[in-house]
């Protein structure tokens, strides 16, 4: 707002031609305002004026002044502006001269201008911006920018003010020149976490009246300072993880916050566990935070790790934490076996819970996991018993038998309790040794063995097995003919049995006839300590070889004796001529006699029973027949191949002795006996005829009586015996037999049931083996006895004839 002071100072000067006159005048009048009645002030009325044209000259400046003729004053031509006219300069004035003619006139004429306030201070630039930093110290100044005010004097700006003022004061300084020096001073410390941008309101108040004033707006950004650490979000951080995660297995998210801005709130993180172990397991990401699985973890070796971590700002700051990582069992582990002690070989005699192995078992894992039962396969006898917290004994369950079972392979699983359950398993084998407990067993309970007689010595006979279950020196059998004696004579001169074989060898050659069996004890016995044994009998049956030819007992062959049988010339047919006797000492088959009849004089007359060797009469005898009749009777066992004996039977048909005699007289002339031998031939038939016919009268007395008790023999099959004793009656008669006969007993017509049976005579005479002679029997005594016998009947009819 002007307000115009019009003021007036008039200077006059008092030459007539010049005069001078000073006026002031404040700025920004109106156009047409009055500035001074000059004519008035110089004395010269309107016609003067009007007169001398006067004129107002302002030299080159503008014409912000005019001449107003009429009324004799200057008026505001141009609005004047001090600040445009004049800027800084004090005092600002306008020179005029106002020119008068007729006469000539020239007055100078000062227009002082004066300030008013009509310009505001001003700020070259409304805003302006500062970067500070917060961690600026109290007292840092900051030079603002002045504010101008184009006004002088009062006018100008006479202060400053700064809003709000809470961190900032303003310093305003005056300087030499006089100008001002405004600065803000930080009072109070910034903070960019609190206030990162300070606006600040910059007035600058001039002196004029109204005042004005100048604004600036002042924009601090606080600019950061690394002044905060970073925080972690928690001071300890809790995870957990299973063990065996993969490798990248996210564990945790660590993160930490920094107030700072920019880089001083960029955060990296790091482990600070120096420890290797630490790093070679966790990584952590550096920008995220991100505590990552880089190794194996494993449960069995560390439960629990505490990973201390420290986030750092790029300022250096940093703050630290820690991670607690419980790691979950797995159930990784199987148990883990070891044998701490075994045998490998126990003896099959060991007592029952007797220790063959222990072993300790441990399983890493916890928990259920980490329990463990062992058992062992349960075929075998054997168990397993936990002693102590994870140590187990193998022990025996029973007695052991080798024999039964001589390895065992006991497989001790364990297995935990874990969900799945892991297991592990050894194998033992154990060996069972030997002991020497079982004896050899022969295969049979007895044996029998059968020998062809005849053998030749050293033949091996037989075989003995004996075996033992035990093993290898303990089942080693060796075999022993046990000490005894066969009819008298040791048993070893018989047999010998090979120690290892158990082969049984003839040490002589065997003779049916002298003995049919024998038997003795053959003894197995092992190789322990001690042996054990058993024995076995061993019977010996020699068997039957046709080595004997039959023997002809009846009739007796003799060298130059005659002996015929007398047939009567009324014997009717079938009339039984005599029976030729034979034996052979064979048995069976080979005893087994049959006759034939091999040459006959007359093979009309006469037969042979083939079975019973009976001589009987074909027909009747007639007159024509030869009083001498020799028949050759041949005796065939039925051996393979057979033996044979022949026996000559002279038979004299005849009624009367003396017949015979002179035909029998020819027979011996035939037979070239010399003629002494003729007559003591005639003494012997001359003593021995009265015999003979005694002997008749008793043979006809038993035929009679034989015919009276035919029926009741040929009921009962008994063998047809055509001499009897005299006493043999008897013995029908009283049923007691007092004699035994070998002949009788040697039923020929029956001999495939029976072999020849010497009884009790016979059985008295021992089989004399002559050992040059292979297995031939000499003689044999038994038949010598039979014809002994005194009472033998043959012998009775033998003596008859001769
Ligand atoms: C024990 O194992 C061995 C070898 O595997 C085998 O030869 C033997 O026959 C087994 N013994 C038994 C009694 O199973
Ligand atoms: C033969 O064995 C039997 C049992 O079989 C025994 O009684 C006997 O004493 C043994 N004989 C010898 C001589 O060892």
């Amino acid at each position: 707002m002007r307000r115009q002071v019009p003021l007036l100072i008039l200077v006059l000067s008092l030459t007539s031609t010049f005069g001078q006159v000073s006026y002031s005048i404040p700025e920004e009048m109106e156009r047409g305002s009055l500035v001074c009645k000059i004519g008035q002030d110089l004395g010269l009325d309107f016609l003067r004026l009007k007169s001398g044209k006067a004129r107002i000259h302002s030299g080159d400046s503008a014409e912000y002044i005019e001449l107003n003729k009429e009324r004799g004053v200057l008026l505001i031509k141009e609005r004047i502006d001090r600040e445009i006219l004049c800027g800084e300069t004090t005092p600002c004035a306008l020179h005029l001269q106002m020119i008068l003619e007729n006469p000539m006139e020239l007055f100078r004429i000062t227009i002082e201008i004066t300030d008013i306030n009509d310009n505001a201070p001003c700020f070259a630039s409304s805003e302006t911006r500062f970067e500070i930093s917060e961690s600026a110290v109290i007292g840092s100044k900051f030079v603002l920018e002045k504010a101008i005010d184009a006004d002088i004097g009062v006018n100008d700006i006479q202060s400053y003010t700064l809003n709000p003022a809470n961190n900032f004061a303003l310093k305003i300084e005056n300087q030499a020149d006089g100008s001002k020096k405004v600065e803000m001073v930080l009072q109070k410390p910034l903070d960019r976490e609190h206030q990162n941008q300070i606006s600040l309101l910059l007035t600058a108040l001039d002196g004029g009246e109204p005042r004005k004033s100048g604004k600036m707006q002042i924009t601090v950004n606080v600019l950061d300072a690394n002044d905060n650490a970073p925080v972690f979000t928690k001071s300890v951080y809790k995870s957990t993880i299973t063990e065996n995660s993969p490798r990248g297995t996210s564990v945790i998210t660590v993160s930490a916050s920094d107030k700072d801005g920019g880089s001083h709130g960029e955060i990296s993180y790091a482990i600070s566990n120096s420890k290797r172990r630490l790093s070679d397991l966790f990584q952590i990401d550096r920008k995220t935070g991100e505590v990552i699985l880089i190794g194996e973890l494993d449960y069995e070796k560390a439960k629990v790790f505490q990973i201390d971590i420290e986030a750092m700002d790029n300022g250096g700051l940093s703050d630290s934490s820690k991670i607690l990582i419980d790691i979950t069992d797995v159930n990784d582990n199987s148990p883990q076996l070891k044998i701490l002690s075994k045998s490998d070989a126990i003896s099959e005699d060991s007592p029952h819970n007797h220790v063959i192995a222990m072993l300790s078992v441990n399983d890493p894992d916890s928990e259920r996991s980490g329990e463990v039962t062992c058992n062992i396969n349960d075929d075998i006898p054997f168990k397993i018993h936990n002693t102590m917290n994870g140590f187990y004994s193998l022990v025996t369950e029973v007695a052991l038998d080798r024999e039964v079972a001589s390895q065992f392979n006991i497989t001790v699983t364990c297995s935990d309790k874990g969900l799945p359950s892991l297991s592990s398993s050894v194998t033992l084998t154990l060996q069972i040794s030997d002991v020497n407990d079982n004896s050899p067993v022969f295969e049979r309970s007895s044996y029998e063995a059968y020998i062809v007689e005849n053998n030749t010595p050293g033949l091996s006979v037989f075989t003995v097995k004996a075996r033992d279950a035990d093993w290898n020196q303990n089942a080693r059998v060796s075999y022993i003919l046990e000490d005894s004696s066969v009819n008298g004579v040791p048993v070893s001169s018989y047999v010998s049995v090979s120690a290892d074989s158990g082969v049984i060898h003839a040490v002589r050659s065997f003779d049916y006839e002298q003995i049919k069996d024998f038997h003795f004890r053959v003894k197995a016995q092992d190789g322990g300590s001690p042996p054990l044994s058993s024995n076995v009998t061993v019977k010996v049956l020699i068997q039957d070889q046709n080595d004997n030819p039959p023997q002809v007992l009846y009739p007796v062959q003799t060298g130059g004796s005659l002996v015929a049988e007398m047939v009567p010339r009324s014997a009717d047919v079938s009339y039984l001529v005599t029976k030729v006797v034979a034996v052979d000492v064979d048995s069976g088959q080979n005893a087994w006699l049959s006759y034939k009849l091999q040459k006959a004089t007359d093979r009309a007359l006469f037969e042979v029973g083939l079975q019973n060797g009976e001589i009987r009469t074909i027909r009747g005898v007639t007159d024509k027949d030869a009083v001498k009749q020799r028949l050759t009777v041949i005796v065939e066992d039925n051996g393979q191949p057979s033996r044979s004996a022949t026996v000559i039977v002279n038979v004299a048909v005849a009624d009367s002795f003396p017949e015979v005699l002179s035909e029998f007289t020819d027979y011996t002339q035939d037979k070239e006996y010399n003629d002494n031998l003729t007559f003591y031939l005639v003494l012997a038939l001359a003593v021995v005829s009265f015999l003979f016919i005694t002997c008749l009268v008793v043979i006809i007395s038993v035929k009679i009586y034989r015919w009276r008790q035919s029926r009741v023999l040929y009921h009962s099959n008994l063998p047809v015996i055509p001499y009897y004793p005299p006493r043999y009656s008897d013995t029908l008669g009283t049923g007691t037999l007092q004699h035994v006969y070998n002949y009788e007993v040697c039923r020929t017509n029956d001999s495939r049931k029976s072999d020849c049976k010497f009884g009790t005579v016979g059985s008295q005479n021992v089989l004399i083996m002559d050992p040059s002679s292979t297995g031939t029997m000499q003689r044999i005594q038994s038949e010598k006895n039979i014809l002994d016998e005194p009472d033998s009947p043959l012998e009775v009819c033998h003596k008859l004839l001769i």
